[in-house]
C-alpha cells in the first residue's frame, strides 16, 4: 500500500491528488491515506497537503527508495526487481541469498549502509549511511566460467560512462576492476560467481559508488588513495540519479554487447579507459610480485605484461601500481 500510494504522487507531482481519488482507488479509509503520508513527511518526503485539494509531491529526499529508483528506469531486465535496505552487512551477501533462493535476473539489491562491506582480497569496503551507492546486481550471463572477468570489465564501462553522464565526471579504469579519478580511487566492483565446470549458474555484481563521503568520512590510512564524487566536485549529488545512470548502461551492454561477436567493442572501450596500458606496471598477484610493461588486455579479462626480461605473460588478478609514481595508481 505505502508503495502504491508514493507511486501515484511520483507520477502527478505538477498537480495534486484528493485524498478521497486515491482512497477510493486503493480501497482504503482517507484517514489511512493520511497516516501513509505522515510515513513519508517522516521519511523525509515534502508534501504539500490542502483541505480542499490533497496532496502534491514536493520534494523527493534523496534515499535509496525502490518507488522512486525503478520509477523512470529505463531498462527491462536489470532493476526490475528490487530490494532496499537500510543496513546489511553486505549487499553481495543478500544477493547470493537471494540468487541461491532462485531470484530472476536483474535483481538488484541496495543498502543505506553496509556494516561489513567487502571488497576484494578479503579486504574490507567502507560504506558509511546514506553518502554513497551500495548495491549487488544478479546477472545470470550464458558464459563459461572462465570468461566471468567479462562481467567486470562490462561494469567498469558502465560506471565511467554513467559517471560522466550523470555527473559529469572523467574516470579511467585501473584493471581489474577499479574506477580511479584523479589518481584516487572512486568506484570498486566485487563479482562472485557461482559456477558448473562448463557454466555460470548465477553472478552477483557488487558495485561500491563513493557518492557523497567527504574526506573525514574515511579512516585516515586510506584518505590519501580514496575519493567521492563530492570531493571531486565539490557538492552533493542525488545517489538516485547515479544508481539509475549505472544499471541503464549496465543493462545496454549486457543486452547489446556481452556476447562473443560483439564482446570486443566493450573491450576496446575498456582500453581507451584504461590507466594502465602502455604503462611501467608492478602488480602484486597471489603467486608474487611482477614487474613489466602492460601491453593488452585480453577477451577473458587478463592482462598480458612484458616482464623486464621481454618475456609475455597473462596475469588474472592482482593489484597494480604505476612505477615511477606514488600513492595508489
Ligand atoms: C574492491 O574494490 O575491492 C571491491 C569493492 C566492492 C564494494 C561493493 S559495495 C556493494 C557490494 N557489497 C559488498 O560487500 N561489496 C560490494
Amino acid at each position: 500500500m505505502r508503495d502504491a500510494i508514493l507511486a501515484i504522487l511520483l507520477n502527478n507531482t505538477d498537480r495534486f491528488v484528493s485524498g478521497q481519488d486515491m482512497s477510493r482507488s486503493l480501497g482504503i479509509t482517507r484517514a489511512a491515506v493520511w497516516k501513509y503520508i505522515k510515513l513519508f513527511e517522516n521519511e523525509g518526503y515534502v508534501i504539500e497537503s490542502s483541505t480542499k485539494k490533497g496532496y502534491r509531491l514536493k520534494l523527493i529526499p534523496d534515499i535509496m527508495d525502490r518507488v522512486v529508483l525503478t520509477n523512470g528506469l529505463k531498462t527491462s531486465i536489470i532493476g526490475r526487481n528490487m530490494e532496499c535496505y537500510q543496513n546489511l552487512a553486505s549487499t553481495n551477501a543478500r544477493a547470493k541469498e537471494m540468487a541461491l533462493a532462485d531470484a530472476p535476473e536483474g535483481t538488484v539489491i541496495i543498502a543505506e549502509e553496509q556494516s561489513r562491506g567487502r571488497g576484494r582480497l578479503g579486504r574490507n569496503w567502507v560504506s558509511p549511511a546514506g553518502k554513497g551507492v551500495w548495491m549487488s546486481v544478479i546477472l545470470k550471463p550464458r558464459l563459461s566460467p572462465e570468461k566471468a572477468p567479462r562481467i567486470t570489465i562490462m561494469t567498469a564501462v558502465a560506471l565511467v560512462r554513467a559517471l560522466k553522464q550523470a555527473a559529469e565526471l572523467e574516470t579511467g579504469i585501473k584493471w581489474p576492476n577499479d574506477i580511479v579519478c584523479n589518481g584516487k580511487k572512486l568506484c570498486g566492483i566485487l563479482t562472485e560467481i557461482h559456477a558448473q565446470p562448463d557454466i555460470i549458474n548465477y553472478a552477483v555484481v557488487g558495485i561500491g559508488i563513493n557518492v557523497n563521503l567527504s574526506v573525514r568520512d574515511f579512516p585516515e590510512d586510506i584518505r590519501n588513495i580514496a575519493t567521492s564524487i563530492k570531493i571531486e566536485k565539490g557538492r552533493e549529488f542525488r545517489r538516485s540519479d547515479i544508481l539509475q545512470a549505472v544499471l541503464e548502461n549496465m543493462e545496454d551492454m549486457y543486452l547489446n554487447y556481452f556476447d562473443d561477436d560483439n564482446f570486443e567493442r566493450l573491450l576496446q572501450e575498456y582500453r581507451d579507459y584504461s590507466v594502465v596500458l602502455g604503462k611501467k606496471i608492478s602488480v602484486a598477484g597471489p603467486t608474487g610480485e611482477f614487474s613489466g610493461k602492460a601491453l593488452d588486455f585480453g577477451e577473458d579479462g587478463s592482462l598480458l605484461i612484458q616482464g623486464d626480461g621481454g618475456k609475455v605473460e597473462k596475469l588474472w588478478a592482482g593489484d597494480v601500481s604505476i612505477r615511477g609514481e606514488k600513492g595508489y595508481v
